[in-house]
């Protein structure tokens, strides 16, 4: 018998996914990488990789056409412009220079920033350093506990004259729950407070526009959205970047360097100090054309769908419950399922699962103010997350193994 063509599936353009072993059910902490990135990467470092914005040799001019064209995909992938759009290592980095550069700058004493309690460590303790620093005070919009769901007067009453920064994620990683950012800015402007977007686990599963969301600084990682692990973007409207400091020093940052003083380079390379992570830059430019060779209807039809199956499934397993359940339905909820199993540690259900090479996280999810909030048993949940290679194989091993679990741990039912 001739070779066998297999139709082609997203998933058989992922390595490590395509012989089916594992059900990967742990995007939202990285996405798996497509062969295009990691052909991106390779070509780069095998042919190209001359230091970026140094060389006037043709190697070093093509490495820094690489980098600069990964700068415009990546910028047009979040409708920015390039010079607005600042290559960091990761969401966690774009969101400390914010603190560090901008933050210290618009918050004074007696100020205050807010924050959703649904929020990652990484836009948490950022805003208690600055916070402790200036003297303001760190203020929480909580959600609904029984939907996740934030309501309207939250966002009215915590967000008032004294606010200089509303930070918040535009997908919680916990959750999956859309926030309302139109609402946020809408009020956020009303009191002339900034407002940082974590886009970090919205541009992996929809178009985000940071200019009609209308957002003053967006954070992202490219290793949540197929691309390497170790690069990410800070959005920045031109006018607060061009007025704020570099965040680090050292080459390629700098116009003009004298004995005493220094002028900076203009955007975007004042904020990206030192050899640039050449490499990372051109992974992170694919992955933006890879998700755009899927194109969102699919991608977002395709997530919905499992995303119901998912619901559907684990509601009818007993003694499964999904954490703040009663919002499906209500609100917009993506990618990101987090659940308990009676009686049994998160930690052992992950355990369990993975025993059926289920891969799901669990635990407090870099969230613990959110989990200690919402009042879930043993303070933490089990959290199955898609990417656009779920398939319905990875929610049905998920919902065929899950009953297993309390078995395993000697529940008689
Ligand atoms: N922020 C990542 C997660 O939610 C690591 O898992």
């Amino acid at each position: 018998m001739g070779k066998i063509n297999m139709p082609h599936t997203i998933k058989s353009d992922f390595p490590a996914l395509r012989d089916q072993s594992v059900a990967y059910l742990d995007s939202a902490a990285t996405s798996m990488r497509p062969e295009s990135v990691l052909r991106a990467m390779d070509d780069f470092y095998r042919y190209d990789s001359a230091n970026p914005h140094r060389g006037l040799y043709d190697m070093s001019q093509r490495a820094t056409a690489a980098y600069d064209g990964a700068r415009e995909t990546v910028a047009r992938f979040i409708g920015a412009a390039p010079e607005e759009t600042i290559f960091v290592r990761n969401t966690s980095e774009a969101l400390n220079l914010i603190a560090y550069c901008f933050a210290p700058y618009a918050v004074g004493a007696g100020d205050n920033i807010v924050i959703p309690i649904t929020e990652h460590h990484s836009n948490i303790v950022t805003w208690q350093y600055v916070c402790k620093k200036v003297g303001a005070e760190l203020r929480y919009m909580y959600v609904d506990r029984e939907t996740g769901l934030l309501p309207d007067s939250e966002i009215e009453r915590k967000i008032d004259a004294r606010t200089k920064i509303v930070a918040f994620a535009h997908v919680s990683n916990v959750l999956g729950a859309v926030l309302p950012v139109l609402k946020i800015v809408e009020r956020a402007k009303a009191v002339g407070a900034a407002t940082v977007l974590d886009i970090a686990q919205s541009v992996p599963h929809m178009a985000v526009d940071v200019k009609s969301l209308g957002v003053d600084f967006a954070a992202f990682s490219a290793h949540k959205m197929y691309g390497p692990m170790g690069i990410g973007a800070l959005y920045g409207r031109r006018e607060l970047l061009d007025a704020m400091p570099p965040f680090m020093f050292g080459g390629d940052m700098i116009e003009d360097v004298r004995e005493q003083e220094t002028d900076f380079a203009p955007l975007p390379s004042k904020f990206e100090a030192g050899t640039q992570n050449g490499g990372g830059a051109v992974g992170f430019g694919a992955s933006a054309v890879y998700i755009g060779t899927i194109g969102w209807d699919a991608i977002e039809s395709n997530e919905h769908r499992l995303l119901t199956r998912l619901v559907d499934g684990m509601r009818r397993i007993p003694h499964v419950h999904i954490t703040c359940d009663a919002g499906f339905g209500l609100y917009d909820r993506r990618a990101v399922v987090s659940f308990e199993v009676d009686d049994v540690h998160p930690h052992d259900v992950a355990t369990i699962l993975n025993e059926s090479n289920v891969a799901v996280r669990a635990g407090k999810h870099c969230a613990h103010p959110l989990l200690d909030y919402l009042g879930v048993p043993f303070k933490a949940t089990a959290r199955a997350s898609l990417g656009a290679y779920t398939d319905e194989s990875d929610i049905d091993r998920l919902l065929d193994a899950l009953p297993r679990v309390r078995k395993v741990m000697q529940y008689g039912d």
